[in-house]
């Protein structure tokens, strides 16, 4: 058989070879966007909006992308964005990611809405950063915040842009829920993918029990297949900057913000002791309109001046992504859709090759630009098209 990868040349293409394999209302779910999809549209026009200034005739012969993230070093400054139930997509799809990030020496932030127990994965790959969601009560925060400091996290992200449930039309229109409901309807998705249904369903069942949400909360949650089991989703539109501030007192390790757009809330996380934030909408999955991270990082970057590190992520697909977004500012990036295709179509060699492939693009894009060392970024490569468009009239 063909090996897959040999035709994934850049992050775009796995998305196609997954479509393919996954049950339409799993790749609904992973693939998909809020309300209209002007968020997400939004974020990869934001990149395409700056053009490159590149400097010639210079010796770019040794270039490095490495760079220091919240004090550790990192091979290249893209990592793995955190991505609910990832292991229903690919076979123990959170632990491939952790642990090819861990092997390419980038970040991962496991996502709390995950269907392996934390602490699994945190033996597998020790270093991936954990991102939760907030329980709705105090007591069941300080469960979940000391649950993750026993299972040695470092670094944990909290992500603060779902007060309430986001507009998922396409998930309901695809028939996608969590838990999923069984009917025929299902089931004949899994009989027409049988690609996933014997290489990451029926595999994790048997070898691993029915998932179950296990990091929402201190306790193991809901099933992921069901007819009957409600999942809580109890209200979180009660917690504010007082949570943050709590759980800051609480946890000893690194803390994150992901989710920030505006530069007052930068400037509050700051104030808190946060140690930095991503700049985020949440891959154009939460408010449908809210401003492209690109487009929010200067001011951002500028409110914080230099105190905290700034992140960002949502429409990062390309190499040249990467160096536009470092170069206004961001410390590094993190991509979350085409790293869950790659472990649907090759597992952990598929993210492995996935991550190669952008930070091979970062290397080269930083040759034709002129640029030996990643920190010698700033804005004065890129240009606003606006400003070119606007240069003639
Ligand atoms: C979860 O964070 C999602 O965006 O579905």
């Amino acid at each position: 058989m063909p090996d897959p990868l040999r035709r994934m040349l850049s992050l775009h293409d796995f998305e196609a070879a997954a479509r393919k394999r996954l049950p339409k209302p799993i790749y609904a779910y992973v693939s998909g966007a809020v309300e209209d999809g002007h968020s997400e549209r939004g974020n990869r026009d934001a990149f395409a909006e700056y053009g490159f200034l590149p400097k010639v005739l210079v010796n770019v012969s040794a270039r490095s992308t490495r760079c220091t993230v919240l004090g550790r070093e990192f091979a290249a400054p893209v990592g793995v964005a955190p991505m609910g139930i990832s292991a229903i997509s690919g076979y123990r799809g959170d632990i491939v990611m952790a642990k090819a990030a861990a092997d390419a020496g980038v970040p991962c932030i496991m996502s709390g809405s995950s269907l392996i127990r934390l602490e699994t994965v945190m033996e597998q790959a020790p270093g991936t950063w954990f991102q939760a969601y907030l329980p709705g009560d105090d007591a069941q925060i300080a469960a979940l915040i000391d649950r993750v400091a026993a299972a040695g996290v470092g670094t944990l992200v909290l992500t603060v842009d779902t007060p309430v449930a986001a507009n998922r039309e396409n998930n309901v229109r695809a028939g996608f829920s969590t838990p999923l409901r069984p009917s025929l309807g299902l089931a004949w998705q899994g009989l027409t993918h049988p690609r996933w249904l014997f290489g990451t369903f029926l595999r994790t069942l048997l070898r691993h029990g029915m998932p179950h949400f296990e990091n929402n909360y201190a306790t193991r949650g809901a099933p992921i297949l069901s007819a009957s089991v409600l999942r809580d989703f109890s209200d979180r539109g009660h917690l504010n900057w007082d949570h943050v501030a709590a759980i800051r007192r609480r946890w000893r390790g690194q803390m994150v913000l992901k989710g920030v757009l505006h530069p007052d809330d930068a400037r509050t996380a700051l104030a808190l002791g946060m140690d930095g934030i991503i700049v985020s909408n949440h891959g154009g999955r939460q408010l449908d309109g809210s401003v492209p991270p690109l487009h929010a990082l200067p001011a951002i970057v500028d409110a914080v001046g230099g105190r905290m590190e700034v992140m960002l992520d949502s429409g990062v697909r390309r190499g040249t992504d990467v160096i536009k977004a470092l170069a206004l500012g961001a410390r590094c990036v993190f991509v979350g859709r085409p790293f869950n295709y790659a472990a649907t179509v090759a597992g952990q060699r598929g993210v492995a090759h996935a991550i190669a492939l952008i930070a091979e693009e970062v290397k080269r894009d930083m040759g034709l630009l002129g640029v030996v060392d990643v920190r010698e970024l700033n804005a004065e490569f890129l240009q606003r098209a606006s400003r070119l468009a606007g240069r003639g009239a």
